[in-house]
């Protein structure tokens, strides 16, 4: 059972609580696989260059310092870990890799960076909570 994990990640408190759950799940589960997943926001081109390849680069550091602490956060372990930097929108993404890499369960936060106090679900989760191909583990 969930020989594939995917965790969803974004920076937040919540995401780093989701990466030492999923870290402790691929550890009891004998996971094969645990694939961690950060998606940024397009930038939009009419910024033009030099701006373009500044905010491009700006946002690729972030996203790999994001995975970064994610990592340590997941732990040691003999499992597979890959990384997935991916632009566009974070819960589309999150549901596409969880499709076309097979995944048998996704861990996430229950809230994310969003600002909007008192949400017991953010945007993300939500939506993927309503259109995952496989279970949602959802760290609170
Ligand atoms: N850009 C992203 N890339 C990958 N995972 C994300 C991203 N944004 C959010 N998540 C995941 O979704 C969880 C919930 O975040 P979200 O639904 O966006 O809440 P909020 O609306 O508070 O930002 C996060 O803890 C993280 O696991
Ligand atoms: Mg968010």
């Amino acid at each position: 059972m969930f020989k594939k994990i995917l965790l969803a990640v974004d920076g937040s408190e919540h995401a780093i609580r989701a990466a030492k759950i999923a870290g402790d799940l691929a550890r009891s589960m004998k996971s094969d696989e645990l694939r961690v997943v950060v998606a940024y926001e397009p930038i939009p081109p009419y910024l033009g260059e030099p701006n373009l390849q500044v905010a491009i680069n700006a946002r690729l550091q972030e996203a790999q310092e994001i995975l970064k602490r994610a990592v340590d956060a997941v732990g040691d372990s003999n499992i597979d870990l890959h990384t997935d930097l991916i632009e566009g929108n974070s819960a589309e993404a999150i549901i596409e890799v969880a499709k076309t890499r097979n995944s048998d369960v996704i861990v996430m936060g229950s809230r994310g960076l969003g600002r909007l106090a008192g949400l017991v679900l953010g945007s993300t989760s939500q939506k993927v909570v309503s259109h995952a191909p496989c279970p949602v583990l959802i760290v609170r």
